[in-house]
């Protein structure tokens, strides 16, 4: 038994198979819907059913609040059609045309950024390139059909290398490995591009970009796209993270603000040692945020980092007058990223 969905805004029809989500149904029929854990986690895959009826499975829905589903919103990674739906779904523009692939990959460099992060060096088959967008990412692929996703650090056009930070978790199955047994010339498989979370490029609006430990990766990827690309966006790059040490790349971002007036670097500890001297800015970094810029609206925000980081931006950015599109975001679930 299949569902027809149709798609309101743009009056196109795709089909759900039997169980099928109606995310998966649609990256099946090629339409981009954006999505970025697919575990009812993170709230990026919420669109409307504008009539129809759908059905969740077991999974607890934490991207989605009972006001919202009240008001006709779902997330589309969880909802399976039980009849025919009419939707209202934003697409991506972009991803649509990169193929992902699965393919074999060597450490070509492995670099030490602080006491719990580091920084590998992928280099593929002599033939081939990853053509991604800047803010994608990619999964390892593990024994036993598992996989990791890490964000990558490298822009688009300087492909030669894929740039990985991965940050240590004790029992991590992908983190201990890379941090105990890996070596230079170790063979690693990997799936992509993936993910929407990506610079949108058609816009001039003010970016702010609040990254969270690792989800300075991401973050370095747009920032060296733009400026490969003449940057000519004004960036407020907001890096929050516990203490000096864990600004692994502090001294780059600055470099950036440095030698170009459009980016301005704001780093923020949210628990800085005496050791570290730190006369920069502290506590939460989205207060950070918050605290310099009375009304949002009019700017486009990329954020990256841990669940609850996300989530606060998401919520108060938009009290504070941010357009809801204009929310990139992509959220550190534990899961995928050890
Ligand atoms: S992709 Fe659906 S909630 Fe994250």
């Amino acid at each position: 038994m299949s569902f027809t969905i149709t798609l309101q805004s743009k009056n196109e029809i795709f089909t759900a198979r039997e169980d099928e989500t109606i995310l998966a149904a649609a990256l099946r029929s090629s339409h981009s819907f954006p999505y970025g854990c697919r575990n009812g986690a993170c709230g990026s895959c919420k669109g409307k059913i504008i009539s129809g009826n759908i059905q969740y499975g077991e999974i607890p829905l934490t991207g989605i609040t009972e006001e919202e589903h009240e008001t006709g919103f779902a997330l589309f990674c969880q909802a399976r059609p039980i009849s025919d739906l009419i939707i209202e779904a934003r697409e991506v523009a972009g991803v649509g045309d990169l193929a992902i692939r699965k393919l074999p990959s060597r450490v070509a460099k492995i670099e030490k950024l602080s006491h719990d992060v580091l920084r590998l060096f992928l280099k593929l088959p002599a033939t081939e390139r990853l053509q991604f967008l800047a803010g994608q990412y990619i999964d390892i692929l593990l024994q036993n059909g598992k996989r990791r996703s890490f964000s990558l650090a490298n822009a688009p056009y300087d492909d030669e290398f894929l740039e990985l930070h991965i940050r240590h978790y004790d029992g991590g199955l992908f983190s201990e490995y890379a941090f105990h047994k890996m070596h230079e010339k170790s063979l690693l498989r990997i799936e992509g591009p993936l993910g929407t979370f990506f610079l949108r490029e058609e816009s001039d609006n003010p970016i702010i970009m609040v990254a969270g430990g690792t989800g300075f990766a991401p973050i370095k990827s747009i920032v060296e796209h733009l400026l490969g690309n003449s940057l000519k966006r004004i960036i407020y790059l907001y890096w929050g993270a516990r203490g000096r040490q864990d600004l692994y790349l502090h001294e780059l971002a600055k470099s950036w603000a440095d030698q170009n007036k459009y980016i301005h670097y704001i780093p923020v500890l949210s628990e800085p040692g005496k050791d570290d001297q730190w006369q920069g800015r502290t506590g939460f970094v989205h207060n950070a945020v918050l605290s310099d810029f009375a009304d949002l609206s009019g700017y486009e925000v990329y954020t990256c980092g841990p669940p609850p980081m996300v989530k606060a931006i998401q919520k108060t950015f938009v009290e504070r007058g941010l357009a809801e599109d204009y929310i990139y975001s992509d959220s550190f679930e534990f899961a995928p990223h050890g």
